[in-house]
Protein backbone atom coordinates (compact mmCIF):
# COMPACT_ATOMS: atom_id res chain seq x y z
CA UNK A 1 0.00 0.00 0.00
CA UNK A 2 1.33 3.31 -0.62
CA UNK A 3 1.30 6.07 1.66
CA UNK A 4 -1.68 8.41 2.40
CA UNK A 5 -2.24 12.16 1.16
CA UNK A 6 -3.87 14.45 3.10
CA UNK A 7 -7.37 14.15 2.75
CA UNK A 8 -9.93 15.90 0.93
CA UNK A 9 -12.31 18.53 2.15
CA UNK A 10 -14.10 20.69 0.08
CA UNK A 11 -17.17 19.93 -1.20
CA UNK A 12 -17.00 18.16 -4.82
CA UNK A 13 -16.79 21.09 -7.62
CA UNK A 14 -15.28 19.57 -10.34
CA UNK A 15 -15.44 15.81 -11.97
CA UNK A 16 -13.57 14.22 -14.08
CA UNK A 17 -15.67 11.02 -16.01
CA UNK A 18 -12.82 8.52 -18.01
CA UNK A 19 -15.08 6.52 -20.27
CA UNK A 20 -17.75 7.74 -22.24
CA UNK A 21 -19.17 4.69 -22.95
CA UNK A 22 -22.52 3.50 -21.64
CA UNK A 23 -21.96 4.52 -18.30
CA UNK A 24 -19.44 7.33 -18.39
CA UNK A 25 -22.04 9.24 -20.45
CA UNK A 26 -24.57 8.68 -17.65
CA UNK A 27 -22.31 9.61 -14.81
CA UNK A 28 -21.28 12.81 -16.70
CA UNK A 29 -24.66 13.94 -17.08
CA UNK A 30 -25.49 13.26 -13.61
CA UNK A 31 -22.64 15.27 -12.03
CA UNK A 32 -23.66 18.02 -14.51
CA UNK A 33 -26.96 17.98 -13.56
CA UNK A 34 -25.78 18.51 -10.20
CA UNK A 35 -23.90 21.83 -10.77
CA UNK A 36 -20.38 20.10 -11.39
CA UNK A 37 -18.08 21.33 -13.83
CA UNK A 38 -17.33 17.84 -15.82
CA UNK A 39 -14.28 16.80 -17.62
CA UNK A 40 -15.36 14.15 -19.91
CA UNK A 41 -12.29 11.60 -21.33
CA UNK A 42 -11.74 8.99 -23.96
CA UNK A 43 -9.21 7.49 -25.67
CA UNK A 44 -12.03 7.03 -28.62
CA UNK A 45 -12.95 10.99 -30.16
CA UNK A 46 -16.04 8.81 -31.87
CA UNK A 47 -17.05 8.03 -28.37
CA UNK A 48 -17.18 11.35 -26.81
CA UNK A 49 -19.15 12.90 -29.70
CA UNK A 50 -21.34 9.38 -29.18
CA UNK A 51 -21.50 10.55 -25.27
CA UNK A 52 -22.56 14.32 -25.89
CA UNK A 53 -25.42 13.10 -28.25
CA UNK A 54 -26.61 10.82 -26.22
CA UNK A 55 -26.40 12.96 -23.00
CA UNK A 56 -28.30 16.15 -25.01
CA UNK A 57 -31.02 13.62 -25.83
CA UNK A 58 -31.68 12.32 -22.88
CA UNK A 59 -31.76 15.86 -21.31
CA UNK A 60 -34.04 16.73 -23.90
CA UNK A 61 -36.73 14.09 -22.82
CA UNK A 62 -36.86 15.27 -19.74
CA UNK A 63 -37.32 18.68 -20.91
CA UNK A 64 -39.98 17.41 -23.08
CA UNK A 65 -41.57 15.98 -20.13
CA UNK A 66 -41.90 19.04 -18.46
CA UNK A 67 -39.12 17.22 -16.03
CA UNK A 68 -36.54 19.97 -16.62
CA UNK A 69 -36.32 23.43 -18.13
CA UNK A 70 -34.74 24.46 -21.14
CA UNK A 71 -32.03 26.64 -19.54
CA UNK A 72 -31.37 23.81 -17.02
CA UNK A 73 -30.75 21.70 -20.14
CA UNK A 74 -28.23 23.46 -21.54
CA UNK A 75 -26.51 24.94 -18.94
CA UNK A 76 -25.95 20.99 -18.10
CA UNK A 77 -24.51 20.37 -21.24
CA UNK A 78 -22.45 23.57 -21.07
CA UNK A 79 -20.65 22.24 -17.81
CA UNK A 80 -19.53 19.10 -19.86
CA UNK A 81 -16.42 19.66 -21.38
CA UNK A 82 -15.04 16.70 -23.73
CA UNK A 83 -11.01 15.86 -23.50
CA UNK A 84 -8.57 13.76 -25.08
CA UNK A 85 -5.96 14.47 -22.31
CA UNK A 86 -5.75 13.45 -18.91
CA UNK A 87 -3.46 16.51 -17.84
CA UNK A 88 -6.68 18.53 -18.52
CA UNK A 89 -7.76 17.08 -14.79
CA UNK A 90 -5.34 18.01 -12.36
CA UNK A 91 -7.66 20.25 -11.00
CA UNK A 92 -10.53 18.00 -10.45
CA UNK A 93 -11.69 17.18 -7.23
CA UNK A 94 -13.54 13.40 -8.11
CA UNK A 95 -12.33 11.36 -10.81
CA UNK A 96 -14.72 8.79 -11.87
CA UNK A 97 -13.26 5.71 -14.02
CA UNK A 98 -15.75 4.07 -16.20
CA UNK A 99 -13.08 2.44 -18.93
CA UNK A 100 -13.03 -1.13 -19.79
CA UNK A 101 -13.08 -3.81 -17.18
CA UNK A 102 -9.29 -4.67 -17.30
CA UNK A 103 -7.51 -4.88 -14.44
CA UNK A 104 -4.25 -4.37 -16.10
CA UNK A 105 -5.80 -1.12 -17.89
CA UNK A 106 -7.37 0.12 -14.85
CA UNK A 107 -4.24 -0.24 -12.98
CA UNK A 108 -2.33 1.74 -15.53
CA UNK A 109 -4.58 4.13 -15.75
CA UNK A 110 -4.89 5.07 -11.93
CA UNK A 111 -1.08 5.37 -11.73
CA UNK A 112 -1.40 8.36 -14.45
CA UNK A 113 -4.07 9.87 -12.64
CA UNK A 114 -2.02 9.92 -9.18
CA UNK A 115 0.45 11.33 -10.59
CA UNK A 116 -1.04 14.46 -12.15
CA UNK A 117 -4.24 14.93 -10.19
CA UNK A 118 -3.96 17.42 -6.67
CA UNK A 119 -3.30 15.27 -3.80
CA UNK A 120 -6.73 15.61 -1.96
CA UNK A 121 -8.59 14.13 -5.39
CA UNK A 122 -10.64 11.36 -4.89
CA UNK A 123 -10.23 8.34 -7.74
CA UNK A 124 -13.27 6.10 -7.69
CA UNK A 125 -13.91 3.59 -10.31
CA UNK A 126 -16.67 2.30 -11.40
CA UNK A 127 -15.42 -1.51 -11.99
CA UNK A 128 -18.05 -3.91 -11.67
CA UNK A 129 -16.27 -6.44 -9.94
CA UNK A 130 -12.20 -5.71 -10.04
CA UNK A 131 -10.68 -5.26 -6.95
CA UNK A 132 -10.88 -1.83 -5.35
CA UNK A 133 -7.63 -2.53 -3.00
CA UNK A 134 -5.45 -3.67 -5.59
CA UNK A 135 -6.66 -0.48 -7.73
CA UNK A 136 -5.41 1.62 -4.67
CA UNK A 137 -2.21 -0.49 -3.96
CA UNK A 138 -1.17 1.19 -8.24
CA UNK A 139 -1.30 4.75 -6.32
CA UNK A 140 0.14 6.25 -3.34
CA UNK A 141 -3.16 7.88 -2.03
CA UNK A 142 -4.64 4.40 -0.98
CA UNK A 143 -7.00 5.96 1.34
CA UNK A 144 -8.31 8.39 -1.15
CA UNK A 145 -9.27 5.73 -3.36
CA UNK A 146 -13.10 3.83 -3.43
CA UNK A 147 -15.31 1.77 -5.96
CA UNK A 148 -18.72 3.52 -6.99
CA UNK A 149 -20.70 1.48 -9.13
CA UNK A 150 -23.82 2.92 -10.81
CA UNK A 151 -26.43 0.68 -12.56
CA UNK A 152 -27.15 0.87 -16.17
CA UNK A 153 -28.13 3.51 -17.54
CA UNK A 154 -26.62 5.49 -14.93
CA UNK A 155 -29.64 8.66 -14.73
CA UNK A 156 -32.35 6.42 -14.65
CA UNK A 157 -31.23 3.71 -12.03
CA UNK A 158 -31.40 4.60 -8.14
CA UNK A 159 -28.48 3.17 -6.74
CA UNK A 160 -24.79 3.77 -5.81
CA UNK A 161 -23.05 0.56 -4.47
CA UNK A 162 -19.77 2.37 -2.92
CA UNK A 163 -17.09 -0.08 -2.15
CA UNK A 164 -14.53 0.43 0.08
CA UNK A 165 -11.36 -0.62 -0.37
CA UNK A 166 -8.87 -2.03 2.48
CA UNK A 167 -7.53 1.72 3.26
CA UNK A 168 -10.24 3.70 2.03
CA UNK A 169 -10.50 6.42 5.15
CA UNK A 170 -14.23 7.14 6.81
CA UNK A 171 -13.80 10.74 5.31
CA UNK A 172 -13.21 9.49 1.93
CA UNK A 173 -16.04 7.11 1.90
CA UNK A 174 -18.88 10.11 3.67
CA UNK A 175 -17.79 12.77 0.62
CA UNK A 176 -18.25 10.19 -2.04
CA UNK A 177 -22.07 8.93 -0.14
CA UNK A 178 -22.73 12.33 0.07
CA UNK A 179 -21.71 13.10 -3.54
CA UNK A 180 -24.01 10.36 -4.55
CA UNK A 181 -27.10 11.34 -2.29
CA UNK A 182 -26.40 15.00 -4.62
CA UNK A 183 -27.07 13.48 -7.66
CA UNK A 184 -29.72 11.70 -6.72
CA UNK A 185 -29.03 8.11 -5.71
CA UNK A 186 -29.87 5.86 -3.23
CA UNK A 187 -26.07 4.04 -1.32
CA UNK A 188 -25.45 0.58 0.10
CA UNK A 189 -22.03 -0.01 1.18
CA UNK A 190 -19.89 -3.08 0.31
CA UNK A 191 -16.84 -4.67 1.40
CA UNK A 192 -14.15 -5.25 -1.51
CA UNK A 193 -14.99 -8.97 -2.24
CA UNK A 194 -15.23 -10.25 -5.75
CA UNK A 195 -18.64 -9.26 -7.42
CA UNK A 196 -19.45 -6.76 -4.05
CA UNK A 197 -23.11 -7.08 -3.37
CA UNK A 198 -25.39 -6.53 -6.49
CA UNK A 199 -22.75 -8.37 -8.88
CA UNK A 200 -22.15 -11.46 -6.77
CA UNK A 201 -25.98 -12.29 -6.57
CA UNK A 202 -27.33 -11.41 -10.36
CA UNK A 203 -24.13 -12.85 -12.31
CA UNK A 204 -24.59 -16.08 -11.09
CA UNK A 205 -28.23 -15.93 -12.05
CA UNK A 206 -27.58 -14.40 -15.61
CA UNK A 207 -24.58 -17.29 -16.09
CA UNK A 208 -27.82 -20.14 -14.99
CA UNK A 209 -30.10 -18.28 -17.64
CA UNK A 210 -27.05 -18.97 -20.44
CA UNK A 211 -26.88 -22.74 -19.33
CA UNK A 212 -30.36 -23.12 -19.09
CA UNK A 213 -30.31 -21.89 -23.34
CA UNK A 214 -26.84 -24.10 -23.74
CA UNK A 215 -28.09 -27.26 -22.49
CA UNK A 216 -31.75 -26.87 -24.37
CA UNK A 217 -34.02 -26.20 -21.03
CA UNK A 218 -36.05 -23.99 -22.66
CA UNK A 219 -36.33 -21.02 -25.15
CA UNK A 220 -34.19 -17.44 -24.90
CA UNK A 221 -38.02 -16.02 -24.42
CA UNK A 222 -39.70 -18.53 -22.39
CA UNK A 223 -36.34 -18.07 -20.04
CA UNK A 224 -36.58 -14.67 -19.74
CA UNK A 225 -40.77 -14.82 -19.78
CA UNK A 226 -40.41 -16.81 -16.77
CA UNK A 227 -37.86 -14.59 -14.95
CA UNK A 228 -40.40 -11.60 -15.62
CA UNK A 229 -43.68 -12.92 -15.37
CA UNK A 230 -42.28 -15.82 -12.16
CA UNK A 231 -40.39 -13.90 -10.31
CA UNK A 232 -41.65 -9.97 -10.92
CA UNK A 233 -38.21 -9.05 -12.71
CA UNK A 234 -38.62 -5.88 -15.11
CA UNK A 235 -36.64 -7.58 -17.50
CA UNK A 236 -35.15 -11.63 -18.22
CA UNK A 237 -31.92 -12.70 -17.43
CA UNK A 238 -30.74 -13.01 -21.25
CA UNK A 239 -31.95 -9.36 -22.06
CA UNK A 240 -30.44 -7.49 -19.19
CA UNK A 241 -26.81 -9.24 -19.95
CA UNK A 242 -27.91 -7.85 -22.92
CA UNK A 243 -28.15 -4.16 -21.81
CA UNK A 244 -25.35 -4.98 -19.34
CA UNK A 245 -23.09 -6.38 -22.11
CA UNK A 246 -22.19 -9.80 -22.64
CA UNK A 247 -18.08 -8.74 -22.55
CA UNK A 248 -19.22 -7.35 -19.09
CA UNK A 249 -20.89 -10.04 -17.57
CA UNK A 250 -18.19 -12.70 -19.28
CA UNK A 251 -15.61 -10.14 -17.28
CA UNK A 252 -17.45 -10.53 -14.21
CA UNK A 253 -18.25 -14.01 -13.63
CA UNK A 254 -14.22 -14.66 -14.76
CA UNK A 255 -13.43 -12.24 -11.75
CA UNK A 256 -15.94 -14.29 -9.10
CA UNK A 257 -14.47 -17.49 -10.31
CA UNK A 258 -10.91 -16.92 -9.80
CA UNK A 259 -11.79 -14.88 -6.62
CA UNK A 260 -14.01 -17.11 -5.05
CA UNK A 261 -12.45 -20.11 -6.21
CA UNK A 262 -16.05 -21.73 -6.90
CA UNK A 263 -17.11 -23.88 -10.04
CA UNK A 264 -20.45 -22.39 -9.73
CA UNK A 265 -18.77 -19.15 -11.00
CA UNK A 266 -17.19 -20.92 -14.50
CA UNK A 267 -18.67 -18.96 -17.35
CA UNK A 268 -21.22 -21.19 -19.69
CA UNK A 269 -19.47 -21.91 -22.63
CA UNK A 270 -22.55 -20.32 -24.76
CA UNK A 271 -21.87 -16.73 -22.97
CA UNK A 272 -18.10 -17.01 -24.09
CA UNK A 273 -18.58 -17.54 -27.53
CA UNK A 274 -21.20 -14.90 -28.02
CA UNK A 275 -18.39 -12.47 -26.60
CA UNK A 276 -15.46 -14.13 -28.94
CA UNK A 277 -17.73 -13.84 -31.44
CA UNK A 278 -18.16 -9.96 -31.20
CA UNK A 279 -21.84 -10.61 -30.01
CA UNK A 280 -21.57 -8.38 -26.97
CA UNK A 281 -24.79 -6.92 -26.33
CA UNK A 282 -27.53 -3.51 -27.04
CA UNK A 283 -24.25 -1.71 -27.61
CA UNK A 284 -23.51 -4.10 -30.66
CA UNK A 285 -27.13 -4.77 -32.25
CA UNK A 286 -26.59 -7.97 -31.21
CA UNK A 287 -26.20 -9.82 -28.16
CA UNK A 288 -28.58 -12.95 -27.48
CA UNK A 289 -31.33 -10.78 -28.97
CA UNK A 290 -31.41 -8.66 -32.07
CA UNK A 291 -31.58 -4.78 -32.03
CA UNK A 292 -32.97 -2.63 -34.02
CA UNK A 293 -30.54 0.30 -34.83
CA UNK A 294 -32.51 3.12 -33.54
CA UNK A 295 -34.72 1.39 -31.14
CA UNK A 296 -34.36 -0.53 -28.18
CA UNK A 297 -36.76 -2.98 -29.31
CA UNK A 298 -35.82 -6.92 -29.14
CA UNK A 299 -35.40 -9.15 -31.96
CA UNK A 300 -35.89 -12.88 -30.97
P1 LIG B 1 -18.32 0.80 -22.81
O1 LIG B 1 -17.60 -0.20 -23.65
O2 LIG B 1 -19.67 1.27 -23.22
O3 LIG B 1 -17.40 2.13 -22.61
C1 LIG B 1 -16.05 2.11 -22.24
C2 LIG B 1 -15.38 3.35 -22.84
O4 LIG B 1 -14.06 3.46 -22.29
C3 LIG B 1 -15.22 3.29 -24.36
O5 LIG B 1 -15.79 4.46 -24.94
C4 LIG B 1 -13.70 3.24 -24.58
O6 LIG B 1 -13.29 3.94 -25.75
C5 LIG B 1 -13.17 3.90 -23.33
N1 LIG B 1 -11.82 3.51 -22.94
C6 LIG B 1 -11.31 2.26 -22.89
N2 LIG B 1 -10.06 2.31 -22.40
C7 LIG B 1 -9.76 3.61 -22.16
C8 LIG B 1 -8.63 4.30 -21.63
N3 LIG B 1 -7.53 3.64 -21.27
N4 LIG B 1 -8.69 5.65 -21.50
C9 LIG B 1 -9.81 6.33 -21.87
N5 LIG B 1 -10.92 5.73 -22.36
C10 LIG B 1 -10.89 4.39 -22.49
O7 LIG B 1 -18.34 0.16 -21.34
P2 LIG B 1 -19.39 0.46 -20.15
O8 LIG B 1 -20.50 -0.51 -20.24
O9 LIG B 1 -19.66 1.91 -20.08
O10 LIG B 1 -18.51 -0.02 -18.88
C11 LIG B 1 -17.46 0.79 -18.39
C12 LIG B 1 -17.10 0.35 -16.97
O11 LIG B 1 -18.29 0.43 -16.15
C13 LIG B 1 -16.59 -1.07 -16.85
O12 LIG B 1 -15.63 -1.14 -15.83
C14 LIG B 1 -17.84 -1.86 -16.45
O13 LIG B 1 -17.55 -3.04 -15.76
C15 LIG B 1 -18.53 -0.84 -15.56
N6 LIG B 1 -19.97 -1.01 -15.41
C16 LIG B 1 -20.76 -1.35 -16.48
C17 LIG B 1 -22.13 -1.52 -16.32
C18 LIG B 1 -23.00 -1.90 -17.47
O14 LIG B 1 -24.18 -2.23 -17.25
N7 LIG B 1 -22.52 -1.84 -18.71
C19 LIG B 1 -22.78 -1.32 -15.02
C20 LIG B 1 -21.87 -0.89 -13.97
C21 LIG B 1 -20.52 -0.78 -14.18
Amino acid sequence: MGTQAAPATREIAAVGVIGAGQMGSGIAQLAAGAGCAVFLLDSDPAALSRAVASISSSLGRLVTKGQLSQTACDDSVKRIKCVSDVQELRGVDLVIEAIVESEDVKKKLFVELDKITKPSAILASNTSSISITRLASATSRSSQVIGMHFFNPPPIMKLVEIIRGADTSDEVFSQVKSFSERIGKAVICSQDYPGFIVNRILMPMINEAFWALYTGVATKEDIDTGMKLGTNHPMGPLQLADFIGLDICLSVLRVLHSGLGDNKYSPCPLLVQYVDAGRLGKKRGQGVYSYGRSSSSVKP
